[in-house]
């Protein structure tokens, strides 16, 4: 079974919200789908794992792994891997997350893992999430926004891919801003860029996990991006 991993154009387009609608909607095909973020920063969490993303996509999966596996380094404020280790005068610790990404993948079928931020967040100098993909060997699903400024953001990010000489094998959009109707920048996509879009998100109510892998089932041919 094909792994992913789950990037943006961005932070806060969605990355973990499509992430765990795909997990459960997975999860409903039968298959043991693990999850990963190999590295998580903002706010401590009171209950449950350090990070939030991480919580709502170990839930959607339903597994329970230990927190160390599913993310290795959690940066306690909002920045990058790069700039919040070097602000917190921590290690980076690529080497760790390698291993506990093999070690996922003998324990579960196959692997969704969540990037952080867009694809060029820096890990360490000279070491960006486009790197960390390249040695994970994945291929990309990419999630874009439809506010304005969302095609420059797209087009740099496959470029970006092609220079890193990784497959990025389609692209959802998540329709949550006011800016590109889902007609036009499917439209544009489809002009510009030679990876499909394989989907358009809507806003969901209430961030509904289930309605979204309803969804996702219904317009994704999961079968064909998994086997
Ligand atoms: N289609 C949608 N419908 C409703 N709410 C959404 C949708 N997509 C994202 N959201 C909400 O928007 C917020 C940002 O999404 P999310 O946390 O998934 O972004 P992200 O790309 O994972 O951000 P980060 O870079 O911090 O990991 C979350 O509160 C999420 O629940
Ligand atoms: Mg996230």
């Amino acid at each position: 079974l094909e792994s992913y991993f789950i990037a943006g154009t961005d932070t806060d387009v969605g990355k973990t919200f499509v992430t765990a609608g795909l997990a459960l909607a997975i999860r409903k095909l039968g298959i043991d789908v693990g999850i990963m973020k190999p590295f998580a920063a903002g706010t401590r969490q009171k209950n449950g794992f350090k990070s939030e993303d991480v919580q709502i996509l170990a839930d959607a999966a339903q597994i329970n792994d230990s927190e160390d596996l599913l993310n290795p380094q959690f940066f306690p404020i909002d920045a990058s891997p790069f700039t919040a280790s070097k602000n917190l005068n921590l290690g980076v610790d690529v080497n760790l997350v390698l291993t506990n990404f093999r070690k996922l993948t003998t324990m579960h079928e196959m692997m969704l893992v969540e990037g952080m931020g867009g694809i060029m967040t820096p890990i360490l100098k000279n070491y960006f999430v486009t790197n960390l993909i390249k040695d994970m060997k994945l291929d990309v699903i990419l999630i874009t926004r439809t506010r304005i400024g969302t095609v420059n953001h797209t087009i740099m990010t496959c470029a970006m891919c092609k220079h890193f000489g990784i497959s990025l094998r389609g692209i959802i959009i998540n329709n949550i801003d006011d800016g590109y109707s889902e007609k036009t920048l499917q439209s544009d996509f489809n002009d510009l860029l030679d990876v499909p879009t394989l989907c358009t998100i809507p806003k969901i109510a209430n961030r509904d996990l289930v309605t979204l892998s309803e969804y996702i089932e219904k317009k994704i041919d999961l079968k064909k991006l998994l086997f």
